[in-house]
């Protein structure tokens, strides 16, 4: 026997997804016959609106079948530029600005293969989506942390930004609407950061993967809209995924400098090359319209909103901040650390989110894994009916606590 040959030292710094362990666990106990509420998914329960499925089956009717541009089909590329600027005021891109990857977590990837040198710092406000510190460190560049507070809306505000930055700074990482917080930024916070940001050198990476989904007539800006003068530093991230519930189509791409995008280009041509190319029609079909199947989608998520933050403010020792955007309420159980449940002290949000498993057969995500203790991710991608039992069943387990 020989001994095992090691995987590469660069892994070692890398965490396994905690948010893919937590819909793991829920598998198991569902396997079990146990009826688990799953809270912790990051996408759409709706399925793809059906004019973007006829597209894709009509792509693949006409040849869509081989190898496209690796950076995807003119028509796409054509067709993210005309939207982005029907969103984005005063912001215009061409298709020598886009590289269309398998996802927007896969852009994020390039990007951090293209611009992150071993050594550079790359400001992460806390709370993250999971993958972006992983995704730093990957490539030997670190991860710095700028804490905000849930009484700042979860925003980072331009003195955190501002202490944060060294000469090492590389990037910012600015993810608005938030996962996991749901919390967006407006345009005059935007503005503030570009404030601080101008007067130095580095990348503002924006994820607006979620710009789409916000409520209560939220007025979603990008930060390209409102800093025309970082233009050339700015680079958005974006995709099908959310907005047209296409989490399985993995279609997202950047937006920004022309030579950003050669770079990606040359990397994407060394991986995947293009992304499949019937998936590439469908999200033409998603960002030509029509938008009434969007829309309704937008809408009931923003009424799930209203239902579970208020059941969750409703529970004694929870309390939840209403958030702009996306599809998770991020809910304050500082309250409940320090309690007795299920026979043991619960410690920490994660020992609360196994007790919520266990106990009240609800899966939520332990905000540990955002780099946010004392919090917990619900995610209200899934219908009303799912939504009130689960608030039923973890007021009840919360109220056994001792
Ligand atoms: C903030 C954020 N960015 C990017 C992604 C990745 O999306 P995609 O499915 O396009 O890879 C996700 C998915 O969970 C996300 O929450």
């Amino acid at each position: 026997m020989s001994q095992s040959i090691p995987v590469a030292q660069r892994l070692s710094a890398v965490k396994p997804s905690a948010t893919v362990a937590v819909a793991q666990r829920a598998r198991e106990l569902k396997q079990q016959g146990i009826d688990v509420l799953s809270f912790s998914v990051g996408e759409p329960d709706f399925d793809t609106p059906k004019h973007i499925c006829e597209a894709a089956k009509q792509a693949i009717d006409k040849g869509a079948s081989r190898y496209t541009a690796v950076r995807g089909v003119p028509e796409l590329l054509e067709a993210i530029c005309e939207a982005s600027a029907k969103r984005r005021e005063g912001v215009s891109y061409d298709p020598s600005q886009v590289v269309v990857s398998v996802g927007a977590k896969h852009t994020l990837f390039n990007l951090a293969l293209a611009l992150y040198d071993e050594g550079d710092d790359i400001l992460i406000p806390a709370p993250y989506w999971v993958s972006y510190p992983e995704q730093v460190r990957l490539f030997g560049a670190n991860p710095v942390i700028v804490e905000t507070s849930e009484a700042d809306g979860f925003r980072m505000t331009p003195d955190a930004l501002r202490e944060a930055i060294t000469s090492k700074t590389k990037a910012l990482i600015l993810c608005s609407p938030s996962n996991p917080t749901g919390a967006a930024y407006t345009g005059d916070q935007l503005a503030a950061l570009a404030d601080v940001a101008v007067e130095h050198d580095f990348w503002v990476i924006v994820d607006e993967i979620y710009g789409q989904l916000v409520y209560g007539g939220f007025d979603q800006k990008s930060i390209a809209e409102v800093a025309p003068e970082l233009q050339d530093r700015i680079i958005i991230v974006d995709g099908v995924s959310k907005t047209f519930a296409m989490t399985g189509w993995r279609i997202g791409w950047m937006l920004g400098p022309a030579y950003v995008a050669a770079a990606c280009d040359k990397i994407q041509g060394q991986s995947t090359t293009n992304p499949t190319a019937a998936a590439q029609y469908a999200a033409v079909a998603a960002l030509r319209g029509p938008w009434e199947p969007i829309e309704e989608m937008r809408k009931a998520f923003e009424t799930r909103r209203a239902l579970i933050v208020d059941g969750l403010n409703a529970i004694e020792g929870i309390s939840c901040r209403v958030p702009e955007g996306a599809f998770y309420a991020f809910a304050n159980v500082q309250a409940l650390v320090g309690k007795q449940g299920g026979g043991k002290k619960l410690e920490s949000d994660l020992d609360i989110a196994g007790y919520l498993l266990e106990e009240a057969r609800c899966a939520v995500v332990p905000g540990e894994a955002f780099g946010a203790p004392g919090f917990v991710r619900i995610s209200y991608a899934t219908s009303n009916d799912t939504i009130r039992e689960g608030l039923n069943r973890i007021g009840e387990a919360v109220a056994k606590l001792r």
